[in-house]
């Protein structure tokens, strides 16, 4: 099946670089002030459910711009066209395709694949994490100032009342340093082969990580909510190389609620 993702994400990735030679007439709409949608999102979930639907007819599909497909297969698809619009409206690189499938509701293979990088992150259940074709972990950093962080900003993009600056004023004092590129997707990554110690967000969505948590689990890294469990992970979620966990949830917990 790991080939499958990666033919699909290679043929959306090229769907998306032909948007990304002509930006200036990409229509771009609004889920809401900052929440951008494109022809190109749109364009590529319809590739990626047309094809997964003419291999699998009878798999469920859960897609970031269409209503779920839901199916009696023990199988489903998790898609995010594009992890990062914003990026790609702006022309920036950190943008990517995100696709995960689940057998009997568990992750057994994701890709991610951000075009403009270069670079394709995948993993399957049991056979490690890889960036093309080489193998990648998490990184061995053990210590909060020595890590490198990235985090997300969906909270004030969705006018939510507990947003992430005070947890952003709470660790980076703390750090080396922190990253935000714009695709929680690729900040995943980006933990699993160990060019991040740990990324945290609020208020992300299953179809922007289901991919990269896989990816992340795969190369040794782990991810919890706030509070170190698994109840509210999305709405909270923090993930590392497993090192630097404990301090990033330490530091969390000082902030007042
Ligand atoms: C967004 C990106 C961004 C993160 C937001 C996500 P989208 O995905 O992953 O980095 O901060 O929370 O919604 O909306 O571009 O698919
Ligand atoms: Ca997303
Ligand atoms: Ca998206």
């Amino acid at each position: 099946m790991k080939e499958l993702l990666l033919d699909l994400a290679r043929g959306a990735g090229e769907i998306a670089l032909a948007h990304r030679r002509r930006l200036g007439e990409l229509v771009v709409d609004f889920k809401a002030e900052k929440d951008l949608v494109t022809a190109a999102d749109r364009e590529i979930e319809e590739f990626l459910r047309a094809e997964i639907q003419r291999r699998h007819p009878d798999h469920g599909i859960l897609g970031e711009e269409q209503a779920e497909r839901r199916t009696r297969s023990e199988y489903r698809w998790v898609i995010d066209p594009i992890d990062g619009t914003g990026s790609f409206v702006h022309g920036q690189p950190f943008y990517s395709i995100s696709i995960a499938l689940e057998k009997a509701g568990e992750i057994v293979a994701g890709v991610v694949h951000a075009p403009t990088l270069g670079e394709t992150f995948c993993a399957e259940k049991g056979a490690g994490a890889r960036l093309g074709g080489a193998g990648v972990r998490v990184s061995s950093r053990a210590r909060l100032k020595e890590s490198m962080l990235a985090t997300g900003f969906a909270c004030l993009r969705n006018n939510q009342p507990r947003n992430n600056l005070p947890y952003l004023a709470a660790l980076l004092p703390r750090l080396r340093d922190m990253r935000r590129y714009g695709s929680a997707a690729l900040d995943l990554c980006f933990v699993a082969c160990g060019r991040l110690e740990g990324f945290w967000e609020l208020n992300l969505n299953y179809f922007d990580v289901a991919a990269g948590l896989h990816i992340l689990a795969e190369a040794g890294g782990t991810h919890s909510d706030f509070r170190g469990a698994r109840a509210g992970l999305y709405g909270e979620l923090v993930a590392s190389n497993g090192l630097v966990q404990r301090e990033i949830l330490a530091v969390l917990a000082s902030v007042p609620a």
